[in-house]
């Protein structure tokens, strides 16, 4: 009834059939492009109520239970010639839905009300007033700020529905059917703003769809073992170690279900922080995996020789690695699958509707490897977002060094080294960035902050150490703020802070003699420099 089953995309007429990621009861999130869908998951799953994003198309013909349905918001409107909608008549199972902002529009429309341009677009706070009282508004205070992001607004309601919340700007702010669960929230329950959304979420996943609050991670670990162990049968697992915490996650969990059967290969591929293959290689042992360790430094240096281009820089580490990778796995017998430390996001952007995000950056530097291996993939963790993650690894026993770790990009320092890398230079940055990384965990900052590192860039500058002049390289320290990556602030640090890292890395990196801090945001500008 709980069985984890590899993703399965189909093209068909350019939509796309699907299987199911988990067959666990569960409330689905029909995806017409907000940004706001996959918070929507997120907020249902802190509810330990297991959900999942499919396309707004998809036709719910997958066997499994689904418990309710929630249409997400658009940046498309119900107004145009043909609206997007979804793929089956939900109403009519009695499957309980509930629309949220083009999800209310579309309902209201489709049974008959009226959708008409907003006069002001609302954007932002606004005061909700509860007019009536049902299980969807259940513990809802009469007045409370919701978060608001519409141009078209309900006017009128269809036969069989009631207003039962309004704000200053707009009649319609909730509605609900008078006798089936089918309700409309205009604004957006899921945004930290809406002051009483999670509570909407809650009542409508428990009170009307009858869920169980039963995704924890002890429940997952049990179910994601009896799952694995179907999937491989009696063949190996080979899985390549990174050092952060989603690749350690997939491996602690297949270590569970497999035991001597998972082989892992952790490759120093000489772009790693300071001491960190040593360390975190030592780390995995102590938690009893089997790791075969690689010194591949020389390879990917010789490989990188005379590189500039950030890109061609990325795709020749992700060859070498696959190169390196393969012929390890290929002593290993009777491998018949390629664990993969793949989350939820990653699978939501490929199924998204509006596409994967454009490629600023080749992000995923090693795809192609289970074709080449022809190899079946395992993916453990493909139905979590990153915290889910996070609780999963320390309920697994994941030390908190590796469990805590700031996000480390696959290609390492070669894209902290703006342009050609060398050993001297991947050195010089080691060291920078080992004291700056070390500054903030002694001042207790390391885990205040998403992501930190230093940049060696390639500008000269003079200096004065002593009596003597210098002309040495300059040294970029970045740290920014973040919850997902995608956007990003830089950390206001205290001055004194800054003072110190600089201070220590001026004394003691020869080959440095000054060091500048990053205050760009993400976007215009991206967390990494290249
Ligand atoms: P950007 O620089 O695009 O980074 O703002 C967003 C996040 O992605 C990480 N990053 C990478 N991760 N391979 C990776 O595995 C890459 O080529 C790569 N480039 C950037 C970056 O560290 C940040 O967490």
């Amino acid at each position: 009834m709980f069985q984890i089953y590899s993703y399965m995309i189909i093209d068909e007429e350019k939509k796309q059939t699907f299987i199911p990621l988990c067959m666990q009861k569960k409330i689905l999130i029909l995806d017409f492009g907000s940004q706001y869908t996959q918070l929507i998951a997120r907020r249902i799953r802190e509810l330990e109520v297991y959900c999942e994003v499919v396309p707004y198309y998809f036709n719910g013909e997958t066997g499994d239970e689904i418990l309710g349905v929630i249409f997400s918001g658009s940046p498309r409107s119900v107004r145009e010639d043909e609206p997007i909608s979804p793929g089956k008549d939900w109403f009519s199972i009695h499957v309980p839905v509930l629309g949220i902002c083009y999800g209310a529009q579309f309902i209201a429309q489709k049974m008959g009300g009226e959708v008409s341009p907003s006069t002001v677009r609302e954007y932002g706070r606004a005061h909700l007033k509860k007019t009536k009282n049902t299980m969807l508004l259940d513990e809802i205070r009469e007045s409370s700020e919701v978060w608001m992001s519409h141009s078209d607004t309900i006017t009128a309601l269809p036969a069989g529905f009631d207003v039962i919340a309004t704000t200053e700007t707009i009649p319609v702010a909730a509605f609900a059917h008078e006798s089936q669960p089918i309700f409309g929230v205009q604004f957006h329950p899921e945004v930290v703003h809406s002051e009483q959304g999670m509570q909407i979420l809650k009542n409508f996943v428990f009170s009307v769809c009858g869920a169980t609050p039963n995704w924890t991670a002890s429940n997952f670990i049990e179910e994601s073992i009896r799952s694995i162990r179907q999937q491989t049968g009696d063949q190996n697992v080979v899985l390549g170690l990174s050092g952060g915490v989603d690749s350690s996650v997939a491996a602690l969990l297949l270590h569970e279900a497999i035991g001597s059967r998972l082989f892992c290969i952790f490759v120093d591929n000489g772009l790693l922080r300071k001491n960190e293959f040593r360390d975190v290689l030592h780390s995995y042992r102590d938690m009893g995996l089997q790791v075969t360790g690689v010194d591949a430094k020389e390879r990917f240096y010789a490989g990188l020789d005379g590189l500039s281009d950030p890109e061609q820089k990325r795709k020749t580490i992700g060859r070498i690695f696959i190169e390196v990778f393969e012929e390890e796995a290929h002593k290993i017998e009777n491998v018949g699958f390629l664990g993969q430390g793949t989350i939820y996001p990653d699978v939501i952007e490929s199924v998204s509707v509006n596409g994967p995000s454009v490629t600023i950056k080749s992000h995923h530097n090693v795809g192609g490897l289970p074709e080449l291996m022809k190899l079946k993939v395992v993916e453990p963790l493909r139905s979590l977002f990153k915290d889910e993650v996070r609780r999963l690894g320390s309920a697994l026993g994941l030390e908190p060094n590796i469990l805590n770790r700031h996000p480390f990009p696959g290609p390492g320092l070669a894209i902290r080294i703006l342009g050609d890398v060398n050993a001297h230079k991947v050195h010089i940055l080691q060291e920078a960035d080992a004291i700056f990384i070390g500054a903030l965990k002694e001042f207790d900052l390391y885990n205040k902050v998403w992501q930190a590192g230093a940049i060696l860039l390639p500008v000269y500058s003079v200096g004065v150490m002593g009596d003597e002049r210098t002309y040495e390289q300059v040294i970029c320290l970045r740290a920014v703020s973040s919850s997902d990556g995608m956007t990003a602030d830089w950390v206001d640090f205290p001055h004194s802070f800054l003072a110190e890292v600089s201070n220590r890395i001026i004394n003691r990196v020869k080959g440095i003699n000054r060091v500048v801090y990053d205050i760009s945001s993400k976007p215009p500008a991206t967390i990494e420099w290249e």
